[in-house]
């Protein structure tokens, strides 16, 4: 069977869209369906391009739980490892509906993976 060039055309646009979710581990996908990893693109949860090195609860237009907003550090390695092991435990009342990365190996892949999206 021979492809349709439009597939290779989807592809390509797909590509272009989401440049670096090609790239990203399989501990991420739960992470897709709420966060955009290109700058600007708006999901359930703030975009995560940039996100490390950037101040917690601070990305321009996103509506950030009360204590969310209070938060007083800027995401490194320390403090990802912190919330996504356990969000509520870092931050009582987040707005982030997830339960945690339980796997050491899948929180350091992860967290590479932040790094990668600037
Ligand atoms: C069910 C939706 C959902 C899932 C799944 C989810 N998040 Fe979130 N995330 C959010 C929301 C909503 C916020 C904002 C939290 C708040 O305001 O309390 C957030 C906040 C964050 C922040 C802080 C961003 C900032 O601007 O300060 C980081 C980092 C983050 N998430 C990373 C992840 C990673 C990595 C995963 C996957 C392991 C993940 N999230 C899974 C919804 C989600």
């Amino acid at each position: 069977m021979k492809l349709s060039p439009l597939v290779g055309v989807a592809a390509l646009a797909m590509l272009y869209v989401t440049p670096t979710l090609a790239d990203a581990p399989p501990a991420f996908s739960p992470c897709k369906a709420c966060h955009k990893v290109e700058a600007g693109g708006k999901g359930i949860g703030p975009s995560l391009f940039g996100v490390v090195g950037r101040k917690a609860g601070t990305l321009e237009g996103f509506a950030y739980s009360e204590n969310m907003k209070k938060a007083d550090w800027t995401w490194d390695d320390a403090h990802l490892t912190t919330w996504l092991t356990d969000p509520k435990a870092m931050v009582a009342g987040t707005k982030m509906a997830f339960p945690g990365i339980k796997k050491p190996e899948d929180l350091a892949a992860v967290i590479a993976y932040l790094k990668t999206l600037k």
